[in-house]
C-alpha cells in the first residue's frame, strides 16, 4: 500500500497547526480578526479581506470556483537574478528549499527559502484595528551578498462583492486610486456616495509601484508571471477604470546574514460625511495617516502581535482539561474553541464554501453558535441575542437571516421556517446560565428593527414559545413551515422548476398538515428551560450582575406562565408519544398530505437523525424504552466509520413533495451525508441516558484530531477544524469532508464535550458536574472560570460512565451536584 502521505501536524506548545507541504489536498485556511475587519488567508497566502460584510465591504477581490482553485490573495514576490519566487509557493510556484505555513490563534505565518534567502511573513489583523498586517522579514542565509527585487500585490475589490462579479459595463469605468508616497489608496466609488476607502502601505520608501491589473500582470499572463515581476521592472501604472491592483516595487540588498523588516499595511477608513475631501477629489488621508503612525515600525507591530497573543491566552483560560490525552486536549482547549470563535464572528458567510455574498447571519445559526462563545466574550453575545431578537416578528416568526453591515433581516434564503423561534430561548438561557445576568430580559427590542415597536426580550421568548403552540398541525404535533432545522425538508414547497430555488420558491400553509418531530423536541427541551426560568423569575430571581436592578419593563406573572407553558410541554409529550413513535425510533415528520416520512413502511429514508437527536435530548418517552430504542437504532441504521449519516437508506430519486433533501446525490448533503451537526444530538442525548461508551465512541468519529490522517487525504479539508459534512456511506466517495469551517458543528461539539462529556455544566446558581464518559477514562482535571470565580474541578471517574457519587468544595462536602457559585477560587473533588 502507499504511503500515507502527510501535509502537517500539529503543534499544541504554540496552538498551531503547521503545514509542511504547500499542495494540501484543498487550501487549508484561518481566519484573521476578531471585530470588524476580518480576512481570509489559506496556506499558500491566497483569500481575501472586508470590513464587517463580505458582501457589503469587499476590499480585496477574490475569484470563487477559479482555475487554479484558490487563485488571488496577498502575494509577495521575490526575484533573485532570474529565479522569481514566492515565500508561499503560489503563485509562481517554484519549488521551494523549505517551505512552512503554521496558522495559529488569529495569525498566520508563512515561510519560504529559495536559494539562500529566507522570507517569513506574520499576517494577523491587530485588536481594534481596521488594518490587516503583513510583516515580511528577508534573511540572507547565504555567503554572498543579495540584491533582490521584491513586489507586493493586492487586487482591489469595487467593495460590493456581489456586483463586483456581474456588473462590468460599469465596473470597468469607477475604479481610481491614488498614490501618496509608499502609500496606494482605493477611492472607487468615493467621489460619489461611499464615505469609506482602502489603502496599501508598506513602512518603507520605494522604488515603483503599480496600480493597474493589465499594465502589472499583462493581458495574457497570469498571476504567475506578471510581466513586471518577470522583467523586474515596475510600470508606474495609475489606474483609471478597469481593475485597480496595489502592488509596491522595492530593492533590497542584504550583506551575508543580514536580516531586514517590512511592514505592509492594508488598511480600511470611514470619513464623516463633510470631511471626506482635502481638495477636490483629494482624499482626506488624515485617519489613514493616524493609522498608518499606529504600525509602521517592527516594533509596534511586534506589540500588537503580544497583545493579540495575550488575548487568545486570556479566552483560552476559561475552560481548560486536562485529560492527559493530547487529541482530546487539544481540541477541547485549542481549535474547538477556535471553529466557535470563527463562526460567531461570520455566522455562514464567508468561508471556501461560502462566498460571503449569499448569506448573512442566520437566526437559527446565530442561535446555536453563541453556545460555542458565550463563556468567552458574554458582552458580545449579549449584543448578539439583541440583535437577533431585532429581527423577529410580533406573532414570533422571523427572518432567517440578517446582513451584519445593516443588522437588518432579510428573505433572500427564505422564510417561514418553524424551529427559528425556539432557538432564541437556546441562545438566550446559555448566556443567562452562564453570566447570571437576567437583566437581558428587561432590555427593549423592537419588531422587525422598527423603532417604536420595542417590547422586552422576556416577551419576544414568550412569543416564541407560542409560535410553535400556535402552529400545530393535526396530530398536536408543530407544523414545519417552509422547513425545520433541516433546510432541505421541503415539505411544503412542491417544485418542477429548476430555476427556482428550493429556501426561496413557495411555501403553502394553506390547508398543509406537515409536521415536525424534529420541532417537537426541540420545543420540549427548550420549553423546559423557558419553564425552569419563569420558576426562577417567579422565586424573585434577579440579576447578580448588578445588585441595585429589577425587572422594571417585564409585565408577567412568572408563576402561571411557567405553568401555562409546562402544560404546553406535556401535551407535546404525549403527542410525540402518541403520533411521532414508529416502533424502535421517532418518526420524522408527517408530509403536507399527513403521511409518515422517517417510518419503516417508508420505501426509503426511513430513520432520521434529527427527530432520534431532539426527542432523545427531551427524554420522551424514556420510561417506556423508546430512548434507548431510538439510541440503538441510531447505531445500526445510521452509524458508519466516520460518523452518524443524516437518513438511511438515501433518497435515490427526486420526491417532488419532499424538495431539496431529494435533489441531493445518495450520501452527500443533506440526503444521508454526514452531516456533523447533528451527531452532536444523538451524543447528547447518549450523555442524558448515561451511555457513555456510546457517546464517546459517536463522538471520536467525528472529532478532527482523531480523524487527522483521515484528512490528510480522504478528508481533503482543514484537519484542525469541523467541517458542515462528510461524504456518509452511500457516496461515490465516502469520508470525502466538505464545507468546513462555517458550521453549526462546532457550537455542538463544544456544548457536547465541554458540557455532557466532560460534564461542566453552567447553571444560574453555580455549576453542575454530570460528566458522561467511557469506561476507560481516568482522572481530569477542569479549569474552568465562571464569572467572577475560578473552579479547579478534578473528577475522579472510576470506571464508572455516569453518576455523580460525592463532591467537596474547598474541602468540605455539599449536597446534590451544583457547586454553588461564590466569588474567588475554589478547588473542587468530584467522586464518580
Ligand atoms: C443547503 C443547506 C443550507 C441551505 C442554506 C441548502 O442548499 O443544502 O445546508 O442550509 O442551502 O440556504
Ligand atoms: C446549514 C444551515 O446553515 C443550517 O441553518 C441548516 O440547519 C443546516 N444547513 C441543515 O440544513
Amino acid at each position: 500500500m502507499e504511503q500515507q502521505k502527510r501535509y502537517g501536524h500539529f503543534d499544541d506548545q504554540h496552538r498551531e497547526y503547521v503545514i509542511t507541504n504547500p499542495q494540501t489536498p484543498w487550501p487549508w485556511i484561518n481566519y484573521l480578526g476578531n471585530e470588524d475587519f476580518f480576512s481570509l488567508i489559506s496556506n499558500t497566502a491566497g483569500g481575501y479581506s472586508f470590513y464587517k460584510d463580505a458582501k457589503f465591504r469587499r476590499i480585496t477581490r477574490y475569484r470563487y470556483n477559479n482555475v487554479p482553485m484558490d487563485n488571488g490573495g496577498r502575494y509577495f514576490y521575490l526575484k533573485d537574478g532570474d529565479t522569481v519566487w514566492n515565500p508561499g509557493w503560489k503563485p509562481c510556484k517554484t519549488p521551494l528549499d523549505f517551505y512552512e505555513c503554521r496558522h495559529g490563534m488569529s495569525y498566520t505565518r508563512i515561510t519560504g527559502r529559495k536559494n539562500g534567502v529566507e522570507a517569513s511573513v506574520l499576517f494577523f489583523v491587530p485588536l481594534k484595528k481596521w488594518a490587516e498586517v503583513q510583516k515580511l522579514t528577508l534573511t540572507n542565509q547565504s555567503q554572498e551578498t543579495k540584491t533582490l527585487k521584491l513586489f507586493s500585490f493586492e487586487e482591489w475589490c469595487l467593495w460590493n462583492a456581489a456586483t463586483d462579479m456581474e456588473n462590468f459595463q460599469r465596473n470597468f469605468s469607477t475604479g481610481e486610486v491614488e498614490i501618496e508616497g509608499s502609500t496606494i489608496y482605493h477611492k472607487t466609488e468615493y467621489r460619489e456616495r461611499r464615505n469609506h476607502y482602502a489603502f496599501y502601505h508598506v513602512n518603507a520608501p520605494i522604488q515603483g509601484f503599480d496600480t493597474d491589473r493589465e499594465t502589472f500582470v499583462g493581458l495574457y499572463n497570469e498571476f504567475a508571471n506578471p510581466d513586471a515581476v518577470m522583467e523586474g521592472k515596475p510600470r508606474n501604472s495609475h489606474a483609471h477604470g478597469w481593475s485597480p491592483i496595489a502592488s509596491h516595487y522595492i530593492e533590497v540588498t542584504l550583506a551575508p546574514g543580514e536580516s531586514k523588516d517590512f511592514v505592509f499595511i492594508l488598511g480600511y477608513i470611514e470619513n464623516e460625511q463633510d470631511k471626506k475631501f482635502s481638495a477636490l477629489q483629494v482624499i482626506n488621508k488624515e485617519k489613514a495617516h493616524a493609522l498608518i503612525a499606529e504600525l509602521d515600525t517592527t516594533e509596534k507591530v511586534d506589540k500588537a502581535f503580544a497583545e493579540l497573543c495575550e488575548y487568545w491566552d486570556a479566552l483560552l483560560n476559561i475552560y481548560k482539561v486536562k485529560t492527559g490525552n493530547d487529541k482530546l486536549d487539544r481540541m477541547v482547549n485549542i481549535w474547538n474553541q477556535y471553529q466557535c470563535m470563527v463562526t460567531f464572528n461570520f455566522s455562514r458567510s464567508a468561508s471556501f464554501f461560502e462566498s460571503g455574498v449569499g448569506r448573512g447571519m442566520g437566526f437559527r445559526d446565530s442561535n446555536q453558535d453563541l453556545v460555542g462563545f458565550v463563556h468567552q466574550i458574554p458582552p458580545r453575545a449579549r449584543q448578539r441575542i439583541i440583535d437577533i431578537a431585532s429581527t423577529q416578528f410580533p406573532d414570533g416568526g422571523c427572518y432567517h437571516q440578517y446582513q451584519p453591515l445593516t443588522k437588518r433581516g432579510n428573505n433572500d434564503i427564505g422564510g417561514g421556517f418553524n424551529d427559528d423561534p425556539c432557538w432564541l430561548i437556546f441562545g438566550t438561557v446559555a448566556y443567562i446560565k452562564e453570566t447570571g445576568d437576567f437583566s437581558i430580559l428587561d432590555e427593549m427590542v423592537p419588531f422587525d428593527n422598527q423603532p417604536g415597536s420595542e417590547v422586552t426580550l422576556f416577551e419576544h421568548l414568550k412569543i416564541s414559545m407560542d409560535h410553535v403552540i400556535k402552529n400545530l398541525g393535526p396530530h398536536m404535533l408543530p407544523l414545519i413551515g417552509r422547513a425545520d432545522w433541516n433546510d432541505c425538508l421541503n415539505l411544503n414547497c412542491f417544485s418542477w422548476d429548476p430555476n427556482e430555488s428550493f429556501q426561496t420558491t413557495e411555501n403553502v400553509s394553506e390547508g398543509t398538515k406537515a409536521e415536525s418531530l424534529m420541532i417537537a423536541g426541540l420545543f420540549v427541551v427548550t420549553g423546559k428551560d423557558y419553564v425552569a426560568l419563569c420558576k426562577k423569575l417567579a422565586n424573585g430571581q434577579r440579576s447578580t450582575v448588578n445588585g441595585q436592578w429589577s425587572m422594571v419593563n417585564v409585565q408577567c406573572d412568572f408563576a402561571e406562565e411557567a405553568n401555562r407553558m409546562q402544560q404546553a410541554v406535556d401535551a407535546m409529550i404525549e403527542a410525540v408519544k402518541k403520533h411521532g413513535w414508529d416502533g424502535e425510533w421517532y418518526l420524522r415528520a408527517y408530509d403536507f398530505y399527513g403521511r409518515k416520512i422517517g417510518s419503516n413502511e417508508c420505501e426509503e429514508a426511513k430513520i432520521f437523525i434529527e427527530s432520534q437527536g431532539w426527542c432523545t435530548m427531551a427524554e420522551i418517552g424514556a420510561e417506556d424504552g423508546m430512548v434507548a430504542k431510538s439510541l440503538d437504532s441510531c447505531k445500526k441504521y445510521l452509524e458508519c466509520e466516520h460518523g452518524m449519516v443524516l437518513n438511511n437508506p438515501a433518497f435515490t430519486k427526486y420526491i417532488y413533495e419532499y424538495g431539496e433533501i431529494s435533489s441531493y446525490p445518495e450520501g452527500y448533503k443533506e440526503n444521508a451525508g454526514i452531516f456533523c451537526h447533528n451527531n452532536p444530538w444523538v451524543i447528547i442525548g447518549e450523555c442524558i441516558a448515561g451511555r457513555g461508551n456510546d457517546a464517546w465512541s459517536h463522538y471520536a468519529k467525528i472529532l478532527p484530531s482523531y480523524v487527522e490522517e483521515k484528512y490528510q487525504t480522504l478528508h481533503k479539508v482543514e484537519p484542525y477544524v469541523n467541517c458542515q459534512m462528510v461524504a456518509g456511506k452511500d457516496a461515490f466517495r465516502p469520508g470525502e469532508g466538505k464545507n468546513s469551517w462555517l458550521t453549526g458543528t462546532a457550537a455542538w461539539m463544544w456544548y457536547t464535550v465541554s458540557e455532557f462529556i466532560l460534564g461542566i455544566k453552567p447553571d444560574y446558581d453555580g455549576i453542575r458536574i454530570d460528566p458522561c464518559l467511557p469506561e476507560t477514562a481516568t482522572d481530569y482535571t477542569v479549569c474552568r472560570k465562571f464569572r467572577e470565580a475560578e473552579y479547579e474541578i478534578t473528577i475522579h471517574p472510576n470506571g464508572v460512565q455516569k453518576g455523580v457519587k460525592a463532591i467537596t468544595l474547598d474541602g468540605q462536602p455539599i449536597e446534590g451536584t451544583v457547586i454553588p457559585y461564590s466569588v474567588g477560587k475554589h478547588v473542587v473533588e468530584v467522586v464518580m
